[in-house]
């Protein structure tokens, strides 16, 4: 048990801010046992799992709980499938790699996102057109308000583009302790469809790609845009992508002809915040200590020492100059805490 604890390390947008209490768990028992305990009861409580998805906004006044919770398990497996229990606080690249090294497909996309397990139903983690919510069967919480084990199916889980019952009903009620997932031993089909895919397979010169070859065109891929949070803070996308009317990105197109767009539904379309945030002018822009990434303007980073009101005015900023020019309001993905 830490007091007074800095915090810096335990996010990676590497704010400086305090918690009045931390402590690493490593049970679903000790963590009831820290929920329940009468020195805690009066203070707000955080889990923290890599802390890659949240924005302190002022030292933390209660208890942070970061999750320790280990284990890889295979319930069962036949020639076609295989069945895992994931416990919360396994790290979510790790577990994406030890999958690829068995030929376990469809994770494979999803490689090198930061952060744990558990974190990843939260906001139902998507990248190069995979979503967590294809895998996994069920998920097991701890309920924090009756400190009973409980599971829910994929279908309960009410998952959505960057969404779940986690970030709306379930906020703050539910301690994440396992993730179930369905993975593939025979035949998966690879998804290569997503932008630089097929390029970057071409270009290492892969002609019948496997499951590592997509894992590792990802990566690749990944660290020609995104920031390493150990060299430069941040937290990944800062905002989601907005999903606006078609007749929206008309109004768009009048001006800006080539803008970039993907169906979202029925009338529906997704526009990347990031060429937003670009055509406002801010892609690559520095403001104190904080700024848009050069390569990726969608990813805010600290230069070393920023402090959280640098960032949350930044961001305000680009929401206000976004708006201003596109009609279009920006939503963090970030949680702010
Ligand atoms: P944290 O930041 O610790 O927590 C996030 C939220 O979940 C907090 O509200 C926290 O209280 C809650 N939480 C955490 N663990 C639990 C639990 N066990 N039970 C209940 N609540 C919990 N995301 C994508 O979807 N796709 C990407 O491609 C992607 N790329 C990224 C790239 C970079 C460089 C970075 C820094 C981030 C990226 N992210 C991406 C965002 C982030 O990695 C994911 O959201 C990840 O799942 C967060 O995991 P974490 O353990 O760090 O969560
Ligand atoms: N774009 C620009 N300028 C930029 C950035 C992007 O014009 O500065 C354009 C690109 O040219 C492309 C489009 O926007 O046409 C999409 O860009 P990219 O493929 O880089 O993806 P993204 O929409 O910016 C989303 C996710 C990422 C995920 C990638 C890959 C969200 C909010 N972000 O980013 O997730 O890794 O797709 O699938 O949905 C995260 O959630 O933290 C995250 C990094």
């Amino acid at each position: 048990m830490l007091e007074n604890a800095s915090l810096k390390s335990y996010h990676t947008f590497g704010i400086e801010v305090k918690a009045r209490f931390l402590v690493e768990v490593h049970s679903p028992e000790e963590l009831q046992a820290f929920y329940q305990d009468p020195a805690f009861a009066a203070l707000p409580k955080l889990i923290l799992g890599g802390g890659s998805n949240v924005l302190f906004t002022q030292d933390f006044p209660g208890l942070v709980l970061v999750n320790r919770l280990q284990g890889i398990e295979v319930l069962a497996e036949d020639d076609f499938e295989v069945h895992l229990k994931v416990a919360s606080g396994e790290n979510w690249h790790a577990l994406v790699q030890y999958c690829v090294e068995r030929n376990w497909g469809g994770i494979e996309n999803l490689s090198l996102i930061p952060g744990t397990v558990g974190a990843a139903p939260m906001q139902n983690i998507g990248a190069y057109g995979v979503e967590i919510k294809e895998v996994l069967e069920k998920v097991e919480f701890l309920n924090l308000e009756n400190f009973a084990s409980q599971t829910l199916s994929n279908a309960d889980c009410q998952f959505g583009y960057r969404e779940s019952i986690f970030k709306h009903e379930l906020k703050g009620k539910a301690f994440i302790t396992a993730v179930y997932l369905k993975l593939q031993k025979r035949g998966h089909l690879l998804k290569m469809n997503y932008g630089d895919i097929r390029d970057k397979l071409e270009e290492a010169r892969v002609n019948e790609p496997g499951i590592a070859d997509i894992s590792k065109a990802v990566i690749a891929i990944r660290q020609s845009k995104l920031p390493n949070p150990a060299e430069l803070g941040n937290a990944g996308s800062f905002f989601k992508n907005p999903i606006v009317a078609e007749t929206v990105l008309h109004q768009i197109q009048t001006t800006h002809p080539l803008v970039p767009f993907y169906p979202a539904g029925e009338g529906l379309v997704k526009v990347p915040a990031g060429w937003l945030i670009e055509q406002s002018g801010w892609k690559g822009k520095r403001v104190g200590n904080t700024g848009s990434h050069a390569r990726q303007a969608l990813v805010l980073v600290n230069y070393g020492d920023a402090k959280t009101e640098e960032v949350r005015d930044l961001a305000y900023a680009i929401i206000a100059d976004v708006e201003s020019k596109f009609g279009i309001r920006l939503h963090p993905e970030v949680n702010f805490v």
